[in-house]
């Protein structure tokens, strides 16, 4: 079972105004929901340092055809460093999420407001169905409500079915059909989620 390490988690999933911030490390024990053999695994999340460059590179490069130059990664970790979260069990980088701050119109209503992006997200495919990709977007969650964003938004495969029942499970809607939004001419769902109510938002 997953220990409970933020105010928030315990709190209805659509409703993150009652988290607790500045939880930079969390260590999480997660039993995977999933019938058959006990798949218990023990994993951290904790934020991107620039050592783990290497490691988010080959995870990157494993997991997605949307591959990034080094400086790319780097950039977004010096923009939004609270929002870089790697995966980790027994020492080794297991998975990643980056995300960039962004303002614009919001995806619920026709306001400009601020907007946390989720740019990548990648588990070793060994250490899937574990929990671990859901805890990576709520530990990023948290850091782009640091940053004053009241929604989170991503692009996704249309075919990717296994990211979207991640972010369906954890609230994303589908806004709109981004055509032709990948290289090789393959569209994406944007999805969005809110986080928080406009009024309540940290500047
Ligand atoms: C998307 C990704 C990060 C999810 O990581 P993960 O650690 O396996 O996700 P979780 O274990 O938190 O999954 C949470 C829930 O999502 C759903 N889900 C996840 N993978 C699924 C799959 N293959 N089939 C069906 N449902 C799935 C399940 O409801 C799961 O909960 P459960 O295991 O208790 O049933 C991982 O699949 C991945 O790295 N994919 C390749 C990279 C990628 O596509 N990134 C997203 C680009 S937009």
């Amino acid at each position: 079972m997953r220990s409970l390490v933020w105010g928030y988690m315990t709190a209805d999933k659509n409703d993150y105004s009652q988290y607790a911030i500045d939880k930079r490390r969390i260590e999480i024990s997660y039993k995977s929901k999933i019938e058959g053999p006990d798949r218990t695994m023990n994993f951290e999340i904790r934020q991107f340092q620039p050592e783990d460059i290497g490691s988010v590179i080959s995870i990157n490069r494993l997991c997605l055809p949307e591959n990034y130059p080094e400086q790319f990664f780097m950039g977004l970790y010096y923009h939004a460093p609270k929002a870089f979260f790697v995966a980790v069990s027994e020492d080794k980088v297991i998975g990643y999420i980056m995300c960039r701050i962004e303002r614009g119109i919001s995806h619920f209503s026709r306001r400009p407001i601020k907007k946390g992006h989720i740019v990548s997200i990648a588990v070793r495919p060994e250490y899937r169905r574990h929990g671990i990709g859901t805890t990576l977007i709520e530990s990023a969650i948290n850091g782009m409500i640091e940053y004053g964003a009241i929604e989170t938004f991503l692009e996704v495969r249309q075919s990717n079915v296994d990211a979207i029942s991640v972010y369906e499970s954890l609230g994303f809607k589908v806004k709109s059909v981004l055509k032709g939004y990948y290289r090789d001419g393959e569209s994406a769902y944007l999805m969005a989620k809110r986080l928080l109510t406009e009024d309540t938002s940290v500047e």
